[in-house]
């Protein structure tokens, strides 16, 4: 009787163990894609500053991030200062880039945010933003959030191209 007890409260055990396990999977695939809220960015200005750009670069042709102003500042803040695993950012990786001079003419605020799941699969997977100076995600003037695999009719995704090999990230 007791070996019967005994072999029962096993078989329990085992059952309870792979669906704990099967559970797992399922979260897993949740994570798998990372959807930004109006409050994701906000705070970014205590993120890593992992690089500062002054002046013209080639690579942003004529206006592109405010480039065709000399006076021009551009820093990129990385959450976390996360960097790439394996040539690829992690589902989750956020980077906010803020252009501005000194005189205020120019402050624009744009992100990215690896969302994963096959959102964006010509261009990693990656969702693009604009953003308000305080960070949240900005709205156009239907009030439709700026935001998605194709912002500014696919600009941000097409020039971003150009960085592919290393995960449409310029300056890492
Ligand atoms: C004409 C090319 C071009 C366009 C269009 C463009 N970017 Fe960029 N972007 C760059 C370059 C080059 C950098 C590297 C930093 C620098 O030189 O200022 C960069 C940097 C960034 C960064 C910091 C991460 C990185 O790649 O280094 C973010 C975030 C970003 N861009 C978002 C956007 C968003 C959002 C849009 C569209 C609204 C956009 N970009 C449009 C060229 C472009």
């Amino acid at each position: 009787m007791k070996k019967v007890t005994i072999l029962f409260l096993m078989a329990f055990v085992v059952l309870a163990s792979i669906q704990s396990c099967s559970k797992d999977k399922d979260s897993d695939k949740a994570t798998t894609e990372f959807v930004a809220d109006n409050s994701t960015f906000t705070g970014y200005m205590n993120w890593s500053l992992d690089k500062t750009f002054h002046g013209p670069d080639p690579l942003l042709g004529a206006t592109a991030h405010a480039n065709n102003d000399s006076t021009v500042v551009r820093d990129v803040h990385f959450k976390n200062g996360q960097n790439p695993v394996n040539s690829r950012y992690p589902v989750g990786t956020l980077v906010v880039k803020h252009s501005y001079n000194q005189d205020g003419t120019v402050n624009e605020f744009t992100a990215m945010a690896k969302r994963g799941n096959n959102f964006n699969p010509a261009a990693g997977d990656w969702e693009f933003f604009m953003l308000t100076p305080s960070g949240n995600i900005a709205t156009d003037t239907n009030g439709s959030p700026m935001r998605g695999a194709n912002l500014m009719d696919g600009m941000c995704a097409s020039c971003h191209t150009m960085a592919s090999s290393k995960d449409f990230i310029f300056s890492k």
